[in-house]
């Protein structure tokens, strides 16, 4: 049951405060393993992404849409491991076809009976997919497009955008990161190409690539307008510069990612997440002549090695998983779960005439502590922090599982009464938290 109270004549401080004692007190074991691990990993952690503070939950096991933390709680997952989940916990194809590649054995130095049968069905899938090659996550197919942009184009500038998330090492959520890859990156403004265009203007004859997020994903779920990527098409095409869709999350938007959806096609694609099947993957792909300079025929080959890179659980449960599980009708049905909860959700804070709001497009959705609208990073850095760190501990006391950045990605396991729960969670969020949003929007 809830255990929130009318936030009349409190600070969203104070109501903070209270959320995170509650939090406290209801989960002393997960307090303890915490604990256990800082012993052994800086801050505990080993994904920065999943840290949460005060502490992270323990969650110990998952089945179907559900998790179980180890304080005995349970949880209906609204984030699907940051959109890797889609299948769910456990899917019992994708578990047959885990089991399929344990039976041929653990990995063999070699050419492997799948990765061609799998590559056939993301060419198939993804428009602009000629030739694809894998790799073992996100980051790395991101690190092999762009060396291989610097690499063709002899040029060195990669145009990226502020709020875009690429992987550990491409982080562009508030400026640059200290860690990032030693790329000469140029930060543009989301959705603004003139602010862009004018950007590369003095550097068009050094830039190497475009990379982008059809939607940022991690950066608060802000759909890419068309105008926006068809101009950052023709600037790639005016440049001579390699056009490069980062659809490891978005991918997932429509059977064919979002470049179908919006038809338009990027030079080379990344991928990752749920197209391994749950294992770790990624993968880049694209255009015959560019991804062909890999080819290990030729004399002036890029080198992609990888021991993992074509692992055989990955292989199997990858393949099972886009063939047979989300197919293209299975894709659309999802996305549209997605479109009429996104709807409903911003019909109850309307009707709560609260100033927050969902955006994203399709499974993926973000909550924003504003009714402004929101085209860019810069855009929803205006959102009150502390109400959306209060949104996340009242909606994890009543079982909701999400990102507490305000991200949720929906999984084929979720259904429709899964989806009423969330949104009883957010109406009585909305309801009961309504006089902190006037003092939002006095500090706004
Ligand atoms: C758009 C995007 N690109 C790349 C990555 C990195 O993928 P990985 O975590 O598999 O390295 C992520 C991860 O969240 C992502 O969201």
């Amino acid at each position: 049951m809830s255990a929130l109270k009318k936030s009349a004549n409190i600070t969203i401080a104070a109501a903070l405060a209270e959320a995170e004692e509650r939090y406290r007190r209801e989960n002393p074991k997960s307090l303890r393993l915490y604990e256990e691990a800082l012993r052994v990993m800086p801050g505990g952690n080993t994904r920065t992404s999943i840290h949460v503070d005060p502490f992270p939950l323990a969650i110990e096991r998952g089945e179907g849409a559900h998790l179980f933390d180890a304080d005995g709680h349970e949880y209906t997952d609204f984030l699907s491991e940051f959109t890797a989940g889609l299948y769910g916990h456990s899917h019992p194809r994708i578990r047959a076809a885990i089991l399929e590649g344990l039976e041929r054995g653990l990995n063999l130095g070699a050419r492997g009976a799948l990765e061609a049968k799998f590559a056939a069905a993301l060419c198939a899938r993804f428009p602009s997919l000629e030739r694809v090659r894998f790799t073992n996550s996100g980051t790395e197919a991101n690190l092999m497009a762009v060396s291989a942009a610097r690499a063709i184009t002899g040029r060195e500038k990669i145009l990226v955008f502020s709020g875009g998330y690429h992987g550990g090492v491409f982080y562009f959520r508030g400026g640059h990161n200290k860690i990032n890859a030693p790329f000469d990156f140029l930060l543009g403004r989301y959705n603004d190409l003139e602010a862009v265009e004018a950007l590369v203007a003095p550097h068009r004859d050094n830039l190497a690539a475009i990379l982008v997020e059809p939607m940022l994903g991690s950066g608060g779920s802000i759909p890419g307008e068309r105008d926006f990527l068809a101009g950052l098409r023709a600037l790639a095409n005016a440049a001579g510069a390699i056009l490069i869709f980062d659809e490891v999350m978005t991918s997932r938007l429509a059977p064919g990612g979002l470049q179908e959806a919006l038809g338009i096609l990027p030079d080379l694609t990344t991928l990752g997440k749920y197209l391994g099947g749950g294992m770790s993957f990624g993968a880049f792909g694209g255009r015959a002549d560019l991804m062909d300079r890999f080819d290990p025929r030729r004399p002036d080959a890029l080198q992609h090695a990888g021991t993992f890179n074509n692992n055989v659980l990955t292989m199997s449960a990858g393949l099972a998983g886009l063939t047979e599980i989300y197919t293209p009708e299975r894709a659309r049905a999802l996305n549209a779960f997605g479109e009429d909860l996104r709807a409903s959700l911003n019909e109850s804070v309307r009707q709560a005439a609260v100033p927050m709001q969902f955006t994203g497009r399709g499974s993926m959705l973000s909550v924003h502590m504003t009714a402004r609208p929101i085209r860019s990073a810069e855009d929803a850095a205006k959102g009150h922090k502390g109400l959306k760190d209060l949104f996340y501990f009242d909606l994890l006391g009543r079982g909701i599982w999400f990102a507490k950045r305000g991200f949720f990605a929906l999984s084929l396991a979720l259904d429709e009464e899964d989806g009423e729960r969330l949104r009883e969670a957010v109406e009585e969020f909305a309801e009961t938290r309504a006089p902190l949003f006037a003092e939002a929007q006095e500090a706004a």
